[in-house]
C-alpha cells in the first residue's frame, strides 16, 4: 500500500523539492501551501514526478481558522497519514500581531503546524504499526541558536525579525523534543532538521540573505535542501525520536532548544494559544 505524506510549505522551495522526491519514490503526495498559483505549479509538477495528480489544500498559517479548515478537510480525507513533514516558515516582515493576537513569525512558523499537527495527530497513529512507526518532520534552522523564545508566552511580540525567526525555529526544536516524549509510545516518531543554507523562496526579502546567496559554494539547491528531510520520512535509520539532523547525521542544537522542561511548558502554552474562543 502507497503511504500518505502530508508537505506543508510545498508550494516552493524545500517542501516543493522534497514534495517531488517522495512522488517519484511512489508515495501519496499530500500538498498544502499558501500561495494559489504557486500551489496550482507544485501540483504540476509533483504530478510530472509521480504519475499521480496529488491532493492539494491552500491555508495561510497567519490564520489559525485556515489551519483549522485544511486540517479538518485533510482529516477527512485521509483515514491514515504516515508522515507529517511540518516545513512550511518563512522570515517575515510582517511586524503587526496577527488577527489571533500572536507574533506572525511564531504563528506561521510553529503555532500552524503546532495546530495542525494535532488535528491529524489521531490519523498518524492510525497509520502506525508496530515496525514501522508514522512519522513528524518538522524543517528547523541553525537560527534557533540566536533565538530568544519565552516558552511560557510563545506569541508575545519580538524586537526583531530575525530574533523572531530564531524563536520560532527554536520552538521547531523543542516541540519536536515534547512530542517525542508523549507520542513516540503511540508508534509516532517526531524528528526535525536544519536543511543548510538553501538557495529558495527564502528571505527574498532580507538584503543581507539576498546578497549572501551569491556567495560562492555557501547556499545549495532546494533538492540538496529536501535530501534530509526525504531520508528522515523514508528511512528506518532516521527513525530517532526527538532527535535533530542535518545533511543524514546527528547536529547538535542549543541547550535552550532542547531542554526537556522548557520543551513541557511551550507545549503547554502553545496548546493554549492555538486553542479556540
Ligand atoms: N532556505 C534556507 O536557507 C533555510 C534554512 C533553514 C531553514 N529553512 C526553513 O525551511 C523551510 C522551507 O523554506 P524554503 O527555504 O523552502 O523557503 P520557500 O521557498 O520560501 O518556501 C516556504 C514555503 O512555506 C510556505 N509559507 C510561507 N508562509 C506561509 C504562510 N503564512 N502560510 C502557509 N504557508 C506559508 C510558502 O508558501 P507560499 O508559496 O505561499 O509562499 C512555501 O511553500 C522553512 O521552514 C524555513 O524556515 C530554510
Amino acid at each position: 500500500m502507497r503511504r500518505t505524506v502530508v508537505v506543508t510549505g510545498a508550494s516552493s522551495g524545500i517542501g516543493l523539492a522534497a514534495a517531488v522526491a517522495l512522488a517519484r519514490a511512489g508515495d501519496d503526495v499530500v500538498l498544502l501551501g499558501r500561495d494559489p498559483r504557486r500551489l496550482a505549479d507544485a501540483v504540476s509538477r509533483v504530478r510530472d514526478a509521480g504519475g499521480r495528480t496529488p491532493a492539494s489544500y491552500r491555508a495561510d498559517f497567519s490564520v489559525l481558522d485556515e489551519v483549522r479548515a485544511a486540517g479538518a478537510a485533510i482529516a477527512a480525507a485521509y483515514e491514515r497519514i504516515d508522515v507529517l513533514a511540518n516545513n512550511a516558515g518563512q522570515l517575515t516582515s510582517v511586524r503587526r500581531p496577527t488577527a489571533d493576537g500572536h507574533d506572525a513569525t511564531m504563528q506561521i512558523n510553529h503555532l500552524g503546524g503546532f495546530l495542525l499537527t494535532h488535528l491529524l495527530l489521531d490519523r498518524l497513529q492510525a497509520a502506525a504499526k508496530p515496525q514501522v512507526p508514522a512519522r513528524i518532520v518538522t524543517t528547523s534552522s541553525l537560527a534557533e541558536a540566536w533565538g530568544t523564545l519565552d516558552v511560557d508566552r510563545p506569541g508575545r511580540r519580538q524586537i526583531s525579525r530575525w530574533l523572531a525567526y530564531g524563536a520560532s525555529k527554536q520552538a521547531n526544536i523543542l516541540t519536536t523534543v515534547e512530542a517525542a516524549r508523549r507520542w513516540t509510545g503511540l508508534g509516532i516518531v517526531a524528528t526535525c532538521f536544519f536543511p543548510g543554507l538553501i538557495r529558495s523562496g527564502f528571505g527574498r526579502r532580507s538584503p543581507a540573505f539576498s546578497v549572501a546567496r551569491f556567495a560562492p559554494g555557501l547556499f545549495r539547491s532546494s533538492e540538496q535542501g529536501a535530501d534530509t528531510l526525504v531520508w528522515l520520512a523514508t528511512d528506518p535509520d532516521a527513525l530517532v525520536p526527538g532527535g535533530h539532523f542535518a545533511w543524514r547525521a546527528p547536529f547538535p542544537a542549543t541547550g535552550r532548544s532542547t531542554d526537556p522542561a522548557r520543551a513541557q511548558r511551550l507545549w503547554r502554552s502553545s496548546l493554549a494559544a492555538v486553542e479556540q474562543g
